[in-house]
């Protein structure tokens, strides 16, 4: 597996005023959008071309078109769906799977509850979102899942993680590019990103 930390100034901005805690849910919400837009930019970087032939107002030629079928997002419920918007924007086009998993607060350990995903996703590039890989169980599991459901590429993409979570998926997943935002010190005892920006859910649903 290879992690992509994207570096960008506006990145960074806009990662700091979401770390912040005094950020209301509106804010928070709407930089989680425009920073998962800028990492879906990076994360769409090397998407098959096809040449179509176009005719200018000035003459024909040979344009360049995204081939094959359009990639499809995958939702991790509930925090996931926080960066859907933002992804949607640079691909509309794009099919969204939803897959429900919630970590069991004793052993942290990924429990699923909902699955849909499209019936072709073999044929997809799949764009498994979810704002903080902390752990990395739901991930993990997350991603076992749609291998099992025929999906063969498969990319992550998060907001912030931990070397911790990085490890963990690199070990399970070393066939899958993680792409985030940032890589943070370490997790504490909770499984909770530090310095991080709390339970990214709560803070983009306002349910703290
Ligand atoms: N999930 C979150 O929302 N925040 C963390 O720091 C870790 C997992």
């Amino acid at each position: 597996m290879s992690v992509k930390c994207v570096e960008h100034p506006l990145i960074d901005h806009k990662l700091s005023y979401m770390r912040d805690k005094n950020t209301r849910p509106d804010l928070f919400r709407q930089l989680v959008g425009e920073v998962a837009m800028l990492l879906a930019y990076e994360v769409t970087r090397d998407l098959p071309l096809e040449n179509l032939s176009i005719d200018t107002p000035l003459e024909t030629m040979q344009a360049p078109f995204l081939a094959g079928k359009n990639p499809c997002l995958i939702s991790i419920l509930r925090a996931g769906n926080g960066l859907l918007d933002g992804v949607l924007q640079l691909i509309p086009t794009a099919r969204v799977g939803h897959v429900g998993l919630y970590r069991d607060p004793e052993t942290l350990i990924a429990i699923e509850y909902y699955f849909k995903v499209p019936r072709d996703l073999g044929e997809r590039l799949c764009i498994v979102v979810d704002p903080m890989l902390a752990t990395a169980n739901t991930a993990i599991a997350a991603v076992e899942k749609l291998k099992q459901a025929g999906a063969k590429k498969i990319k992550f993409l998060c907001l912030l993680t931990a070397p911790e979570g990085v490890e963990a998926f690199e070990r399970a997943h070393p066939d899958i590019e993680l792409y985030t935002a940032a890589i943070d010190r370490q997790l504490n005892d909770h499984g909770y990103i530090l310095p991080g920006l709390g339970d990214a859910g709560d803070r983009i649903f306002g349910t703290q």
